[in-house]
């Protein structure tokens, strides 16, 4: 593979196997990054790393379950060991839990289960990778401005509420939190900090469920929504990493950057009134977020 952006590098991605960290873990690796892809799935993680060698990249992956203090010290110890550095963390990874529901709904040990996987596991990300990237320092020849970039993925969620999705909400809010306060603690090292807040993205899992709603009115409304038109793809998300993680991006820290086709910029007043016509043409509209009961008003 021919000298990238990235050459010279070490990027951890958490949740590298698939979806949105899949297309991040294959887009630092064609820069030219040298990947450590960490997952809980080993089978989908060897298939992205087999794909991403076929390309050229190099890359490695580790089981492990990033809520886990053990497993974050671990991936570090990991990617210096095998690749002599740390540069880059994206921490991607996230699994559904804490499920949905009010706060009166939801039970606290789900609370604890969803915030540990939304948020400690960040920040004993953080926790064990920031020493290592500090003592990498900048690759030989480089400004001490690249010493290092850390990229956590929050959601449109985390700049907007849905109602139902307390947990999730919560978290994802809390990552730009995360995001900030880590910004402002680093910046002085060379170490930047940004937060991604996608839209929605059509990953493998969620290409699936959409498909098997097989309701394409539904999903054409769906992308209406959308000032552009269109729902997202792990490509979207994976090339906004890599342009935070390149040596260009050391100006820009603490912030979030929605990569959501406008989504979230639009009044949704106006939406509402632009999209009547088309629902009331449709009355069989379904997505797959319908659950009987769901979206009811509460008064
Ligand atoms: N897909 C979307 O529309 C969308 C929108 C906004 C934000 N996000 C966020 O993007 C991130 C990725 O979402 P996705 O849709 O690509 O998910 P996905 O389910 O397609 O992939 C997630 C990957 O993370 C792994 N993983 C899950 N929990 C883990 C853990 N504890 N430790 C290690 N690996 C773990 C899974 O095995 C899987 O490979 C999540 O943080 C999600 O909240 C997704």
């Amino acid at each position: 593979m021919s000298a990238g952006k990235l050459t010279g590098k070490t990027a951890i991605v958490t949740g590298g196997a698939q979806g949105i960290g899949g297309g991040i873990a294959r887009q630092l690796a064609a820069d030219g990054a040298q990947v450590l892809i960490v997952d809980i799935n080993e089978e989908v993680a060897n298939a992205n790393a087999e794909h991403i060698r076929a390309a050229g990249g190099t890359v490695s992956c580790m089981l492990g379950d990033v809520v886990q203090e053990e497993v974050a010290n671990a991936m570090v110890a990991r990617a210096v060991e095998e690749y002599g550095r740390l540069d880059i963390l994206v921490q991607n990874a996230f699994s559904g839990a804490g499920g949905r529901g009010s706060a009166v709904d939801i039970e606290p040990a789900d609370w604890r289960a969803g915030l540990a996987s939304l948020v400690d596991a960040l920040y004993l990300g953080a926790r064990a990778a920031i020493p290592a990237i500090e003592a990498s320092g900048a690759p030989v020849g480089r400004p001490a401005t690249e010493v290092g970039r850390i990229v956590n993925i929050s959601s449109a969620h985390g700049l907007m509420q849905a109602a139902g999705w307390m947990v999730y909400e919560v978290g994802k809010t809390a990552v730009i939190g995360l995001t900030r306060q880590l910004a402002v603690e680093y910046g002085p090292v060379g170490i930047t900090v940004n937060a991604i807040a996608p839209g929605h993205i059509l990953t493998e899992n969620l290409e699936k469920l959409w498909a098997a709603e097989g309701n394409d009115k539904g999903r054409r409304l769906f992308e209406l929504q959308y000032p552009v038109r269109r729902m997202g793809k792990p490509e979207d998300i994976a090339t906004a990493v890599a342009f935070l993680c390149a040596p260009e991006a050391s100006f820009i820290t603490g912030v979030v950057l929605p990569v959501d086709g406008g989504h979230t910029i639009q009044l949704q007043e106006n939406l509402v009134m632009d999209l009547k016509d088309y629902i009331v043409e449709n009355p069989d509209l379904r997505t797959y977020f319908d659950v009987p009961g769901a979206g009811v008003p509460r008064h």
